[in-house]
């Protein structure tokens, strides 16, 4: 098979090993991935993937079952799939647990569904599971119109929530109030707090924050008490001090969340309740992927610049095959 490898900081398509299969694992021809910002980091060396993993880039993918290791039931050769993965979507084969893999949702294509399996659960993981957010409590997205953000905004819409995003300019407030966010600010004209105060007439119950230290002392400012901060991403660095009286006082709670390093039963069940919960949505045409452009995978270095660029809202996806 051929797939994409790092020499020398270049992204590179060409032959490489097609990973074994084993018990309970599902083999997927790939017709599409997609970029990630953590494939960026681990491109330069600084987010390695977990023991046993594939060292080749990818967190997701979508395309059909080639074959089925022993035990594996709920997938059959040539069903349309798509995949949450530990590493390897770059690549025309990939190997992952089948507690990974969902049907790809009625109506959509394999380049749509390689736009969801990372983002939709890195978000309904940390609102749902992690910050246990209920219908009617508000909401902060940092990085909106991330692929994460993109799917936490539809998600809110979904479960009745209000949400408030922060963006890097005024086209992807427009965008993300289109997928259905309340207001935004655009975090290159100042401090957030004052516009998310006046937009929730307070504060919010709940932030999902890929930013980290820079904005850690205004983000314990803007929350309600019992409000909860889930931190799944350090964009804005890694070590700040803490006003612990804050948090004291308002009963907060500080969580930090990472979705790879998770153990397979455990990303199984974030799996199975995108697939109850969620999926029903997609095929209605509620909930959307949101897909910025679409690169073939031998100019996956052009889509990892467009990335880094901070200008995409939603996704990158990369075709691999038809
Ligand atoms: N913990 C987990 O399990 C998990 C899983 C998936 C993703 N993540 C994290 O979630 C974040 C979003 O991932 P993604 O792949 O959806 O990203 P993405 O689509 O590449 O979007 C990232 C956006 O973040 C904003 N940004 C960049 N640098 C920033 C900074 N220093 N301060 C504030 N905002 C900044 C930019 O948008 P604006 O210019 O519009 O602000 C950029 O477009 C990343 O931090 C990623 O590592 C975590």
């Amino acid at each position: 098979m051929k797939a994409i490898k790092v020499e020398r900081d270049e992204l590179l398509w060409m032959e490489a090993e097609s990973p074994a299969l084993g018990v309970g694992e599902v083999r997927i021809r790939v017709l599409a991935s997609a970029v990630n910002r953590a494939d960026l980091v681990q491109r330069s060396g600084g987010y390695p993937p977990p023991p046993g993993a594939s060292d080749i880039l990818g967190l997701e993918c979508a395309g059909e079952v080639l074959e089925i290791g022993e035990g594996v039931g709920r997938v059959q050769p040539g069903d349309p799939v798509c995949a949450l993965l530990a590493g390897g979507g770059y690549a025309e084969e990939v190997v992952v647990p089948a507690g990974q893999v969902l049907p790809i949702p009625d109506g959509l294509s394999a380049v749509e569904a390689a736009a969801l399996p990372e983002v939709f659960a890195t978000a309904f993981l940390n609102l749902y599971m992690e910050a246990n957010l209920t219908p009617g409590e508000k909401v902060l997205l940092h990085a909106g119109a991330s692929g994460v953000g993109t799917a936490a905004i539809q998600l809110c819409k979904l479960t009745h929530n209000d949400c408030f995003v922060t963006v890097g300019n005024a086209g992807k407030i427009d965008e993300c109030v289109r997928l259905g966010a309340a207001g935004g600010w655009n975090r290159h004209e100042g401090e957030f707090k004052q516009a998310v105060q006046e937009w929730s007439g307070g504060g919010v119950d709940v932030i999902l924050d890929p930013v980290g230290a820079a904005y850690l002392s205004d983000n314990l400012l803007v929350l309600n008490p019992d409000g909860r901060l889930v931190v799944i991403g350090l964009m804005g660095g890694v070590e700040t001090s803490v006003n612990l009286g804050l948090m004291l006082v308002k009963r907060l709670r500080i969580v930090g969340s990472t979705l790879r390093a998770r153990s397979i039963p455990a990303k199984a069940l974030v799996m199975d309740r995108l697939r109850d919960e969620v999926w029903p949505h997609i095929a209605t045409g509620d909930i959307r992927p949101v897909i910025d452009t679409v690169i073939p995978i031998e100019e996956a270095d052009r889509a990892h610049a467009l990335v880094a660029g901070d200008q995409t809202v939603g996704k990158v996806v990369l075709k691999v095959s038809e």
